[in-house]
């Protein structure tokens, strides 16, 4: 196990956990900033919904149909290893939902959905994008993500729709040192192909608001958790592993911090950007919770009443960003929005829906998911 920063080694062996001082605060939240008040029923708004099969993607269309009595979703996703239409199964039969299995590369498709659904608004989401996938395997990522995104741009500019929102991640600002954090004028510098990838989709997005006078904003946030989260991130692999007594694979010494926000937090952040965002303006989200990576897997382990032993460090992920932190005092003071749920209460909640969602566990873990397992942690 490394002992400095930066030297993370090859060696393999248990974790040894030192006192971390972290940061994890909330802030006192004043306005329910998902209420549909301000929305006249009787006229519709059309979401054109990329990716919405996928973790957030699924989170956000199952929180606008449940918050906006205005809306229509078109949702438009590849069904990847990472798209499944059980995460909407609760929606799946409401009459203002529409299903689209489809490439946001294939143009012809993209620019067909664009001028027969006219969308108010589109909200992309559809990415590659876990890192170490990113790593193995970089060219799905960048047709994806760069090459995916400049295809619905460019159908979204042909047939004027007014407002395209891009979904992105303050991994485009890369690693940070303590005590600074990135707001969105902090200079980019990514590390691995997906984040080089949504940095390359942000400014090409930020272009045609520029060039061609697109409504278009960026959200840029953090480190995701909440239900329905494929079990090849952090929280969810640690969570799914240690159910089954299974090792838990700590990159390098586990001290990488990234700040956490809860998905539905994160979804309501959209939304107040798409309501009352400015356009070409970049927006970050953040969770206001900064830990680093064995704190997290070490409350997982009391939650669920496991043993630290289970936690193993493995070789590091190459080109591992160190520390993520962002400010969102830009969204907060533009749209009153704030992270509401407490890291330690969306943890056991989080927990809690993977105890009681075994079959979804077991059916995501089946196939594509064991062959990506053996590759990223074989010989590790
Ligand atoms: P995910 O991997 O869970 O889901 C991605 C979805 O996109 C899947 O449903 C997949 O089928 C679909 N998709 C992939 N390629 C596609 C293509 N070519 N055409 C159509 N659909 C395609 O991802 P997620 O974690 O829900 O992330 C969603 C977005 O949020 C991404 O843009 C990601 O960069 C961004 N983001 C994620 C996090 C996080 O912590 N997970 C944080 C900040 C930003
Ligand atoms: O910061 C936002 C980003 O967060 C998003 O843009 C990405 O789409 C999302 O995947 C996530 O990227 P990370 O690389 O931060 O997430 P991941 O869950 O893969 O890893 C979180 C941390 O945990 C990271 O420091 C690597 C470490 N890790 C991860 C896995 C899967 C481990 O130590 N062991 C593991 O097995």
């Amino acid at each position: 196990m490394a002992t400095d920063e930066g030297d993370e080694g090859d060696k393999t062996g248990p974790v040894l956990i030192p006192f971390i001082p972290f940061i994890c605060g909330q802030f006192l939240v004043t306005e329910q900033p998902c209420a549909a008040s301000r929305y006249d029923e009787n006229v519709t708004m059309k979401f054109l919904v990329t990716g919405g099969a996928g973790f957030i993607g699924s989170a956000f269309v199952r929180q606008i149909l449940a918050t906006r009595a205005d809306a229509e979703v078109v949702n438009l996703d590849k069904l990847t290893y990472a798209g499944n239409l059980e995460n909407l199964t609760s929606i799946a039969a409401d009459s203002r939902y529409r299903f689209v299995h489809g490439d946001i590369c294939d143009r012809e498709l993209v620019r067909g959905l664009m001028r027969d659904e006219r969308p108010d608004v589109v909200v992309h989401f559809a990415a590659e994008s876990h890192v170490d996938r990113s790593i193995h395997s970089p060219g799905p990522v960048i047709d994806t993500n760069f090459v995916g995104t400049f295809s619905l741009l460019d159908a979204a500019r042909e047939f004027s729709i007014p407002r395209f929102h891009h979904v992105s991640t303050d991994e485009v600002y890369g690693s940070i040192d303590a005590p600074h954090e990135a707001d969105e004028n902090f200079p980019l510098k990514t590390a691995s192909p997906y984040s080089a990838s949504k940095a390359g989709s942000d400014l090409l997005a930020l272009s045609y608001f520029t060039t061609y006078k697109m409504a278009v904003t960026v959200s840029r946030a953090s480190n995701n958790y909440g239900p329905f989260h494929f079990p090849e991130k952090l929280i969810p692999l640690m969570i799914s592993n240690a159910m089954e007594d299974k090792p838990l694979p700590i990159y390098g010494d586990g001290m990488q911090i990234r700040d956490w926000l809860y998905v539905d937090d994160h979804c309501c952040g959209i939304q107040a950007v798409i309501d009352k965002g400015r356009a070409g303006e970049i927006y970050n989200i953040g969770g206001n919770c900064s830990l680093p990576n064995v704190e997290v897997v070490r409350r997982i382990l009391k939650i669920l009443g496991k043993p630290e032993s289970l936690m193993k460090t493995v070789t590091d992920r190459p080109g591992h960003d160190r520390r993520y932190a962002l400010t969102s005092a830009k969204l907060m003071g533009e749209t009153g929005w704030a992270p509401r749920m407490t890291f330690d209460q969306g943890l056991a909640e989080t927990v809690e829906w993977y105890k009681r969602n075994p079959e979804w566990v077991a059916r995501v873990r089946s196939g594509e998911y064991r062959k990506f397992y053996e590759t990223n942690y074989a010989n590790r």
